[in-house]
């Protein structure tokens, strides 16, 4: 019967969050970091706080590693004894990063889980976070109640990369909207709007817009782009009035024409009365659906 110590490597933002949430369920919670003057705070709030990486996982059942990148988090883990233990790493990375730490941690006879976190520090711990996770089913399953006081747990299969693979893909969207907002936000000053009042106008036509993406979705999973309902030919247009007035206002953004030229691909080739989710296959790649087995 195991217990239920845990540690977490790396106090940052978001690993101070954890280890609070950890603590404040009752949890007894070991903590390390780099600079020992973040430990302070956890250290009054119950924590036990240990002076280097070997000590903080002597005792402990679940490991949950919170660094800033996967070379930390390789930097922190190399040559420490982590045989029998469970690694929950937290710390954002390709998929491939993911994997690589899987087999490492294979090598080296722990049990390897990765998780892709859908919060802000604040939000740990509250209904508002959610964490995706990929690989061993195992650990998923004997820490799914500890992981659950972080946020939602959602266990999407063994292959450690998948969640990674998911998050990438959701952060090319989330980076897209944010660069996007920005972007009107520029073009809203250079226009002498307030963006405090350009705000919820936007929100309101992209709350609107969210049932596209989910046709979008449909039309490429099928390959049947033939709706066209927002054709790739108006876009084109559209895309090319945009550009024309950000450089008139002199906000460019270079993301647009990269869009453009995406789009310019598709009508070149006599698809301009398809749907503009057609883009998606200039980017070259085929459905890696089923590769993986
Ligand atoms: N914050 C968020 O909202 C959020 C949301 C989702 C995912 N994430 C992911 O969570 C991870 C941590 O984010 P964070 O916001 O906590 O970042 P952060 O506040 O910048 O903290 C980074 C942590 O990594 C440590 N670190 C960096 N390089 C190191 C090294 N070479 N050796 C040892 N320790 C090292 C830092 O130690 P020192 O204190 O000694 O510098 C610190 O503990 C990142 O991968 C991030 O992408 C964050």
């Amino acid at each position: 019967m195991t217990s239920e110590a845990i540690t977490v490597l790396g106090l940052g933002n978001l690993g101070r969050a954890v280890a609070g949430t950890f603590l404040v369920n009752g949890y007894p919670t070991t903590v390390w970091n780099r600079s020992a003057a973040r430990a302070a705070g956890l250290a009054e709030a119950g924590a036990s706080v240990a002076s280097g990486v070997g000590e903080a996982l002597s005792g402990a059942d679940l490991v949950v590693v919170v660094l800033l990148d996967h070379l930390a988090a390789q930097e922190v883990l190399r040559g420490v004894d982590v045989r029998g233990r469970a690694l929950v790493n937290l710390t954002s990375g390709t998929p491939e990063e993911a994997r690589e730490m899987a087999r490492w941690a294979a090598e080296n006879g722990a049990e390897y889980l990765h998780g892709a976190v859908y919060a802000v520090p604040q939000t740990i711990g509250t209904a508002e976070s959610s964490i995706n996770y990929s690989g061993s089913s195992a650990v998923h399953e004997r820490w799914r109640k500890s992981l659950a006081s972080l946020g939602k747990v959602t266990y999407l299969g063994e292959d450690a990369g998948l969640a990674s693979g998911y998050d990438v893909a959701i952060l090319a969207g989330m980076y897209g909207l944010l660069g996007g907002f920005l972007h009107g936000a520029a073009l809203a000053r250079a226009g002498g709007i307030e963006v405090g009042e350009l705000t919820p106008r936007m929100l309101s036509w992209l709350t609107d817009l969210q049932p596209a993406l989910v046709t979008f979705a449909g039309e490429i999973d099928r390959g049947d782009f033939a709706a066209g309902e927002s054709s790739l030919a108006m876009n084109q247009t559209g895309l090319a009035m945009l550009i024309r007035a950000t450089e008139a206002q002199g906000v460019p953004f270079a993301a647009l024409e990269s869009f453009k030229e995406l789009v310019d691909v598709q009508v070149g080739q006599g698809r301009g009365g398809e749907s503009l989710a057609r883009v998606v296959e200039s980017f070259g790649v085929v459905s890696q659906r089923g590769a993986r087995g």
